[in-house]
């Protein structure tokens, strides 16, 4: 593990205390807190993930820290500095949620505005502490569950982690818009031997499943299974689990997950026409590059040799052919 610098228990400790100083913030804003009641969550939620509110107004954090004008606050991403020199909060009249590491440490924030406006979440930039493309929001409070559960659940966002464990399904993480990388996955596979991806039911958490999939076929491992649920268009985890609690969530996952050949399969099956030879040939010079990239022995000899049937060729003539292009 990396060395701790001196400098970075610094970090830490600024972002500790401005976690404090919005927490204490949202304890006295009641349009914030209407807000979070709004979308159905408890104070006990809000405290578990350390939810707070960060008040309108420029240079709030100088109560804070005594020495607002130092480095520190910059390089952690609270303070901005702009090109003439002046110095400004970076999240203003926003709900604050903390992004912590595996450790509980907070290592950045994701601030939503309260209604409309842009962006809706604004989120702390790469800093020393906080490494995009890396992190699971949620993992902390989430792993005792994901053992019990036998399962993670991956879905895209900070509303979704914590309206899922507003309803007792307390197993989930979120990958916070960035695309589900190697990194995440190796990650997931760690916590547990079944991983399922649920992204929002549009164009762009389809993308994301897309993605996921990608990102995960060079790193499955027999014994382990990688899954995605795909919701209704307009739909989300938060806005479903609202609806239909946690045994209706559960309920769905349990029916209508997909494991991650079948939703391979379904994709390119999509793109061409099976009933002509073309399009089965078609078929499999798509496949022919996801394949390769597997090295889990039996999924992968699994997976040639449902392809070898869709495409109505011997998995021996498959094996070949897939040997001397790839
Ligand atoms: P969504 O737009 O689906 O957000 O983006 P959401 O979590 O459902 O938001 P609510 O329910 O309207 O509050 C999914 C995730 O993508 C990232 C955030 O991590 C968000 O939770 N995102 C989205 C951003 O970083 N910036 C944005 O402007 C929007
Ligand atoms: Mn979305
Ligand atoms: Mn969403
Ligand atoms: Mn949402
Ligand atoms: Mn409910």
């Amino acid at each position: 593990s990396k060395k701790v610098q001196p400098e970075t228990e610094d970090l830490f400790e600024i972002m500790r205390q401005a976690t404090q100083y919005y927490r204490s913030q949202l304890k006295q804003s009641e349009t914030a807190i209407d807000y979070l009641k709004k979308r159905g969550l408890s104070g006990e939620i809000a405290a578990r993930f350390g939810i707070g509110y960060a008040p309108g107004g420029w240079q709030n954090l100088t109560s804070v820290f005594q020495d607002y004008n130092a480095k520190p606050l910059v390089q952690c991403g609270l303070v901005i500095e702009s090109e003439e020199g002046k110095r400004y909060d970076r999240f203003r009249d926003r709900i604050m949620f903390p992004i912590q590491n595996q450790r509980g440490m907070v290592i950045g924030f994701g601030g939503r505005v309260l209604g409309q406006g842009e962006p809706k979440y604004l989120n702390s930039p790469e800093t020393p502490l906080f490494e995009k493309g890396l992190e699971l929001y949620g993992l902390p409070q989430a792993r005792k569950a994901i053992r019990d559960a036998g399962r993670v659940l991956v879905v895209e966002g900070y509303m979704d982690v914590v309206a899922l464990a507003q309803h007792g399904v307390e197993y989930a993480v979120a990958t916070l818009g960035t695309a589900t990388t190697p990194m995440h996955v190796q990650k997931l596979l760690r916590q547990s031997d079944s991983v399922m991806f649920c992204f929002d039911g549009d164009d762009a958490g389809r993308r994301a499943a897309w993605r996921a999939l990608e990102n995960s076929l060079g790193l499955i491992v027999d014994g382990k299974d990688l899954s995605f649920l795909f919701l209704q268009q307009g739909e989300d985890p938060d806005s479903y689990i609202r609806q239909a609690g946690k045994d209706g969530f559960e309920k769905l996952l349990q029916q209508e997950a997909l494991p991650l050949s079948a939703f391979l399969l379904r994709e390119l099956v999509a793109k061409v026409d099976m009933q002509t030879q073309e399009g089965r040939a078609k078929l499999l010079e798509l496949a022919r590059p996801l394949q390769g990239q597997i090295r889990a022995p039996v999924f992968g000899l699994m997976l040639r040799k449902r392809l070898a049937e869709l495409a109505g060729i011997s998995q021996a003539e498959l094996e070949e052919v897939f040997q001397v292009k790839s």
